[in-house]
C-alpha cells in the first residue's frame, strides 16, 4: 500500500465535542491523532477530568495551546493540524472580550507564528471556522426582485417585538435565502470577530507560505458530547439540558427564527474529506445542511424525544442583541469542492443526542438562568 502523504494529525481541543468526533474518525482511518487539550473548565468541570470518550489511540496532551515553546515541540512532531481549540459562547464573549480574544485570535497567532518562522512539516491546516461570522443571512425582497444583506435588526425593532427583517427599500419582510459563501461577513459578537480572525489569519498565512489550508465555516453543530453544563452555547444542548432537568426550554423571541443544526459526525466527515483532498485548499467553506429548522421546531421536537411533552417550550418574546433572524447555509461548495454530503437527518441526528444525553445525565447541570441572568445585568438581554 502507498505510504499515507499525512499519518500525524494534531488536533487542537480534540478532547472537546467537534474535537473528539474528529478524532474518532481520523482514527478510524488509520491516522495517528494527537489531542492537545486544557480541558477549559467550562466545558469539562472543574475537576478538569480527561473525558472517558476520548479514544485510547489517540495521544492526549492536557495544556494549553497559547505555549509558545511547547507548542512549537509538538508542531514539530506533526503532518497536519486540526485547529479547533476556542472559546466558544457568543454572548458571553461580548463581557469577556479579552479572555476571548486571547484564547482564539491570539492562540492562533502563536500557531502561525511557529509555522511561519520554525522548521516544520505541515501538509495541511484546517481551521474550524464559523457561520457566526455571517452575521445575518442572505435574503431577497419579493417586492424589489433583489437580494439582501440587512444589517442587524434595530434595538428600536425589537422592542416592539417585531422580529423579521425588512427590506431597506419597501419595508417588507425579507425571505431567507441560503447563505453562500460571497455573502458580505458581517459579525455581530466579539466570538464571531475572533472567528473570522482565526479564518482570515490562517488562509493568509497559508497562502503565502505555501501551506495548503481550508476554513471550514461550521454551522449550527450538535450531538452526543456536547457540554450540557456550558450554558452559553449549543441550543441542542441547552434545550436538552433544561429538558433533563425538567424545565421547559427558553426560547427568545417568537421561535420562528430559523438555524441550520447539522451532526457533528458529519463535520467529522467534513474535517477529513478536507484534510485527504486538495480542491478546497485556500479556501472558506460552508459546512451545513442546507436546510432551515425554527427555534421553536427544535424545542418541540426535542421535548417529545426525550418523553416530556408536558414541558411546553416557553417563548418568552424577549431578545438577545446581536442575535440574527435567519441563516441556513448554501453548501453547493462544498458539495463539488469536497465532495461533502450530510448523511444524518435531524430526527436521526437528535435522537442520537437524546439516547446519549439520557445516559449522561450526570453532566446536564442547567445553569442558563445563571446565563440568562448575566446577559440581562449587562443589558445583552432583555
Ligand atoms: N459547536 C458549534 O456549533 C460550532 C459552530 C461553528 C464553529 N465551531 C467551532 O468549532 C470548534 C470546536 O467547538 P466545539 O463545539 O467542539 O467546542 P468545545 O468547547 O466542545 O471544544 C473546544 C475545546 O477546546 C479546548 N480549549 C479551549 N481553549 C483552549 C486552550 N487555550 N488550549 C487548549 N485547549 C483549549 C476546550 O477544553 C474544549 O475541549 C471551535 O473552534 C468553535 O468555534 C463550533
Ligand atoms: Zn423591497
Amino acid at each position: 500500500m502507498k505510504a499515507k502523504r499525512i499519518e500525524k494529525i494534531l488536533v487542537t481541543g480534540g478532547a472537546g465535542f467537534i474535537g473528539s468526533h474528529t478524532v474518532d474518525l481520523l482514527t478510524k482511518h488509520g491516522y495517528q491523532a494527537i489531542i492537545l487539550d486544557n480541558l477549559e473548565p467550562q466545558v469539562h468541570g472543574k475537576q478538569k477530568a480527561k473525558p472517558d470518550y476520548i479514544h485510547k489511540d489517540a495521544t492526549f496532551i492536557q495544556h494549553d495551546i497559547q505555549d509558545h515553546n511547547f507548542l512549537t515541540k509538538i508542531i514539530s512532531e506533526v503532518d497536519a493540524i486540526i485547529h479547533l481549540a476556542a472559546l466558544v459562547g457568543v454572548g458571553q464573549s461580548m463581557y469577556q472580550i479579552e479572555r476571548y480574544i486571547n484564547a482564539n485570535t491570539q492562540a492562533t497567532a502563536i500557531l502561525l507564528d511557529i509555522l511561519a518562522k520554525q522548521e516544520h512539516n505541515i501538509k495541511k491546516l484546517i481551521v474550524a471556522s464559523s457561520m457566526s461570522i455571517y452575521g445575518e443571512g442572505k435574503y431577497h425582497c419579493q417586492k424589489c426582485q433583489t437580494e439582501a444583506y440587512p444589517d442587524l435588526r434595530s434595538e428600536e425593532q425589537l422592542k416592539k417585538r417585531q422580529w423579521n427583517q425588512t427590506c431597506p427599500n419597501c419595508k417588507s419582510i425579507l425571505e431567507p435565502l441560503p447563505t453562500d459563501e460571497d455573502k458580505p461577513l458581517m459579525p455581530t459578537s466579539i466570538y464571531a470577530q475572533s472567528k473570522r480572525h482565526q479564518e482570515e489569519m490562517c488562509l493568509l498565512t497559508g497562502k503565502t507560505y505555501g501551506i495548503p489550508t481550508v476554513a471550514l465555516r461550521y454551522f449550527n453543530v450538535y450531538g452526543s458530547r456536547q457540554s450540557l453544563s456550558n450554558p452559553y452555547t449549543g441550543a441542542c444542548a441547552i434545550f436538552t439540558s433544561r429538558i433533563l432537568n425538567n424545565n421547559p426550554p427558553y426560547i427568545f423571541e417568537d421561535g420562528n427564527q430559523t438555524r441550520d443544526f447539522i451532526h457533528v459526525k458529519d463535520i467529522a466527515q467534513a474535517n477529513l474529506k478536507a484534510l485527504e483532498q486538495d480542491n478546497a485548499d485556500y479556501k472558506a467553506i460552508n459546512i451545513a445542511t442546507g436546510k432551515p429548522i425554527t427555534i421553536l421546531k427544535l424545542a418541540k421536537t426535542l421535548t417529545k424525544l426525550y418523553n416530556k411533552p408536558n414541558l411546553k417550550p416557553h417563548i418568552s418574546n424577549q431578545y438577545r442583541k446581536g442575535d440574527i433572524r435567519h441563516c441556513y447555509a448554501d453548501i453547493t461548495k462544498a458539495q463539488k469542492l469536497l465532495n461533502f454530503k450530510p448523511a444524518i437527518t435531524l430526527q436521526k441526528g437528535l435522537t442520537e443526542l437524546s439516547q446519549w444525553a439520557k445516559t449522561h445525565n450526570w453532566g446536564a447541570t442547567d445553569l442558563f438562568e445563571k446565563a440568562l441572568k448575566e446577559l440581562k445585568e449587562k443589558h445583552l438581554a432583555t
